[in-house]
């Protein structure tokens, strides 16, 4: 039986590849901060275990991968989606959201890597997927900081990959768009207005849509970034093929 985790699979996108994980018949084991989400989880899937970690404490998240591979052994897929977004004109995010988005965001995946990877190398097979965004393709207004750990992600992301490419452990990177979830609708409280106008023309996902579309995606090799919906995977080929039309269809109007 495929032995898959999720961190941050509690809510949102990570509780939507836990869902259809179970759905097809992996043995699961979600984790996140909150006991309460937690109990929620296991409490719709019966079949699901759940560990409560914190990303950003590299010493936790590292007992917690070796207790479980103790006893479950070691993991065939490890999907990441813990992380947020405080967006905002950057001389007004809180201090405290600068640091937390790097600390959750860019950190809690390197922390998630750290503790998983050497037991994937060491079986010489698995998956470890990592969230970025759709903003750590191009440098979105309003999401300053934001888009620096996403693009972060991505860049640690192909290091690590050609890292231990000679292991056979695959590195795919996520990349959703606007997706509905409560991470998304919390988001959106602090959104400036010139950035939900932008927003009008930007599709918004389910997160079973971009759930369905990341597992279609690991039953092949490539691509290493996935970005689901077939608009947006169009957006991405643009970022990468024309640079300058994407720099003014992206700028704060004047
Ligand atoms: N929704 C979007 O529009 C969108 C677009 C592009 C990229 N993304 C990215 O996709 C990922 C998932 O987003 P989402 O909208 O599904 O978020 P969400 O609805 O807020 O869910 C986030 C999940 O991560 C967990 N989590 C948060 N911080 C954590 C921490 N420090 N340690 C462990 N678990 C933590 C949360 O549970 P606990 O509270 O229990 O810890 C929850 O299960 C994020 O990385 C986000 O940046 C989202």
């Amino acid at each position: 039986m495929t032995t898959s985790w999720v961190f941050g699979g509690s809510e949102g996108i990570g509780l939507a590849v836990a869902r259809r994980l179970v759905e097809r018949g992996d043995a699961v084991v979600v984790l996140s901060r909150s006991e309460t989400k937690l109990a929620a989880v296991r409490a719709e899937l019966d079949t699901v275990r759940t560990r409560a970690v914190d990303v950003t404490d590299l010493d936790a998240v590292s007992a917690t991968v070796e207790t479980l591979v103790g006893e479950l052994g070691v993991p065939d897929l490890v999907v990441t989606t813990a992380g947020y977004a405080r967006p905002g004109w950057l001389d007004e995010i809180p201090a405290d959201d600068l640091r937390g988005m790097v600390d959750v965001n860019l950190l809690g995946t390197v922390h998630v890597a750290r503790a998983v990877v050497p037991h994937l190398v060491d079986a010489g097979r698995g998956t470890l997927v990592v969230t970025s965004s759709l903003a750590g393709l191009a440098g979105v207004f309003g999401y300053t900081v934001y888009s620096a750990t996403k693009f972060g992600v991505i860049g640690f992301a192909e290091a690590l990959r050609r890292e231990i490419a000679p292991s056979g452990v695959q590195v795919r990177v996520l990349c959703p768009p606007n997706t509905l979830t409560p991470g998304f609708a919390t988001e959106n409280l602090h959104k400036p207005a010139e950035v939900l106008a932008a927003e009008e023309k930007a599709s918004t996902l389910t997160p079973e849509q971009v759930a369905d579309d990341l597992l279609r995606a690991l039953r092949r090799r490539r691509p290493h970034v996935v970005v689901p919906g077939r608009g947006n995977r169009v957006s991405a080929w643009a970022i990468r093929h024309l640079p300058a039309l994407v720099d003014r269809a992206l700028r704060r109007p004047g």
